[in-house]
């Protein structure tokens, strides 16, 4: 089973407009393979201006979050919907730092799994274990339940639009990455129980990310990985050249 690699920039809340449509120029300029997907995960306030921008047809552009709802009093806070109805193709759901310093629950991920969908946007469904959990041995046990209590909620032909990130929340912006057999340790794990869940089909085809740390000079060991389909890239994503050398690593 071949999947195509897959790399997202996550911007988290950095850059400016004027350092994004630099970014973007640049990166449009270089990137001139088209061996992996790329999608691009800059702040709400600035997806429009960078898709009228860009030029080229190889780079998608998708929101960090999106709301569990559809529409209504909720200020400050941006549905699928809206996503949809502005031309998004992706948004992340789950991100720890949403469940962090947000306080999302598994149940919330799942209602905006099911809004994403429903707008006809393609999620990456975030999860991931902190450090204690880690330290304490019990990260397949803690992941199991992010994907239960949230993804497999989703039917058979919905999770065939969904791409997973396994994104450790000890190695990120910590500069610690999980080694490569960490990753495709994890990654083969969260496979397997979608197949116990779905099909082996399913999950021969959908494509598992690796975000945490990842950067010009880690990613090509861990794109190796048999289970690894690309990255989440976040701090080395705002650099356009350490981006393109990352998306190079997929090759
Ligand atoms: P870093 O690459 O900065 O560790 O961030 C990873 C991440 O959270 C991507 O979503």
């Amino acid at each position: 089973m071949s999947r195509k690699k897959l790399i997202a920039a996550n911007w988290k809340m950095n850059l400016t407009l004027e350092q994004a449509a630099e970014w973007l120029a640049e990166v449009e300029e270089n990137l001139l393979e088209h061996h992996a997907d790329v999608v691009l995960f800059p702040s709400f306030i600035y997806i429009t201006d960078l898709m009228d921008l860009y030029q080229g047809e190889q780079i998608l552009f998708g929101a960090q979050n999106c709301s569990h709802l559809e529409t209504g009093a909720l200020t400050g806070e941006v549905s699928a919907m809206q996503l949809g109805s502005a031309g998004v193709d992706y948004v992340i759901v789950g991100h720890s730092e949403r469940r962090i310093h947000f306080g999302e629950t598994n149940e919330a991920i799942k209602q905006k799994l099911k809004m994403a969908l429903k707008h006809e946007l393609f999620p990456v469904f975030c999860c991931g274990e902190p450090l204690d959990v880690r330290n304490a041995g019990k990260q397949e046990e803690y992941v199991s339940r992010q994907l239960t209590e949230s993804l497999f909620a989703l039917s058979a032909d919905e999770i065939a639009d969904v791409t997973i990130a396994y994104e450790p929340v000890w190695a990120i912006g910590t500069g610690v990455n999980a080694t490569p057999e960490q990753a495709q340790e994890m990654h083969a794990f969260i496979r397997q129980q979608v197949a116990k869940k779905y099909s082996g089909k399913i999950a021969g085809e959908i494509r598992i990310l690796y975000g945490g740390s990842c950067k010009p000079d880690n990613a090509k060991p861990l794109f190796a990985c048999p289970d690894v389909d690309g990255g989440l890239i976040g701090g080395a994503s705002l650099n356009a050249e350490d981006f393109l050398s990352i998306v190079m690593a997929a090759k």
